[in-house]
């Protein structure tokens, strides 16, 4: 397993690539045929929430994020008090930044170390297969040492603004999940940190790809976070979510945000009906972080901003205390966010053995 101080290979811009007009992918970005992506065309889509519908309709609207919560681990929340313009700015703006020149990004090339900045690829393990993407990966709270690149020179300004929605918007998620789940209304927050969550983002960018059929934009992975709020692009479907073992594409609502359970939340549940504790199956409690991936485009380039709200990193993240007895053992050893997150970098985007490879305390 490689390590996390450089990249064990020289890493290329994915975009140079697209733009060479080469007609063949590198053999590095074929991945093997059962993960090859199928263009699914089916009616189904994730559920699309009103969360307006929270002043009115408070008890409906509860429900219904209880059920996406359990069911789907995704859903697309509208009428959520962000600025509509701002919802069509943000993925403009990182747009307007990948198309910068080549010198521009390279000043702000990232390491693995704590993937801040521009970078092509996720993972160190050697030789891997990698993923047609170019990102720029930003770590906003705590306030430290933010990498804001200076162009467009709106680019911070901007996303000030739109983090400080998407810190207000998790904030009633997480209050609204606790609530869902029967817990005091501040308890997810407080397991989170309180106030002293954990933000950062990955600005997207899938270049055109002469052929998406042998390829995908982003592997198959569950957020490793808190939970992710996603905003696709306006134009370009691409995001596909795992449900029953078939692929979904999703259908994006125009203005809304895509929600999703990360990894954190589902550790902190460990109630799922398994072999290891198959006599404690309390179905309303069960949250999922759920597999996702991107399917890429021979004519169209596609640009998201995933935005991930994290606990604490060295807080401790562990099952509710009440809720592990010995009929219902904990599934999950406890390890901080930090611990668990460096072992996701190290590995790259890998479908979700990451958090079902982990053992169980003894
Ligand atoms: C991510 C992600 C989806 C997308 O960045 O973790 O899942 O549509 N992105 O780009
Ligand atoms: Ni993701």
């Amino acid at each position: 397993m490689g390590s996390l101080c450089d990249w064990p290979e020289p890493v290329i811009c994915v975009q140079s690539l697209s733009e060479s007009g080469d007609l063949v992918i590198p053999d590095q970005y074929v991945k093997p045929p059962l993960e090859r992506p199928i263009l699914c065309f089916n009616n189904v889509n994730i559920p699309v929430i009103d969360l307006a519908g929270l002043v009115t309709s408070r008890e409906a609207i509860m429900k219904q994020i209880s059920k996406a919560c359990r069911e789907w681990g995704f859903f697309q929340l509208v009428n959520h008090g962000v600025r509509t313009v701002l919802v069509d700015r943000v993925p403009e703006i990182w747009r307007e930044f990948f198309h910068e020149p080549m010198e521009v990004k390279q000043k702000y090339a990232n390491s693995p170390k704590t993937y801040e900045g521009f970078g092509s690829r996720l993972g160190v393990e050697k030789g891997a297969i990698l993923d047609w993407n170019d990102y720029y990966y930003l770590n906003y709270l705590p306030h430290c040492h933010t990498k804001w690149p200076s162009q467009p020179p709106s680019l911070r300004e901007v996303m000030e603004e739109y983090s400080s929605e998407i810190l207000r918007l998790g904030a009633v998620l997480l209050k609204i999940f606790s609530i869902n789940l029967g817990l005091e209304e501040d308890y997810l927050q407080n397991a989170f940190g309180g106030r002293d969550i954990e933000a950062c983002l990955r600005a997207n960018f899938y270049p055109k790809c002469p052929q998406p059929d042998l390829t995908l934009g982003l592997s198959s992975h569950s957020d490793p976070g808190g939970m992710t709020f996603l905003l696709p692009d306006k134009q370009v479907c691409g995001l596909q979510i795992r449900k029953n073992d078939q692929w979904i594409t999703v259908k994006p609502t125009r203005h809304a945000i895509i929600i999703n359970i990360g990894d954190q939340l589902q550790v902190k549940f460990p109630l799922d009906p398994k072999p290891l504790n198959c006599q404690f199956v309390l179905s309303n409690a069960i949250y999922k972080s759920v597999e996702h991936r991107v399917v890429v485009n021979p004519d169209k380039e596609r640009v998201s901003l995933a935005y991930f709200y994290n606990p604490k990193n060295d807080l401790l993240i562990q099952p509710i205390p009440e809720l592990v007895t010995s009929k219902t053992p904990a599934l999950y050893p406890s390890m901080t966010f930090d611990e668990y997150r460096r072992f996701i970098r190290t590995r790259g985007p890998h479908g979700k053995v990451q958090v079902d490879s982990l053992k169980p305390p003894r």
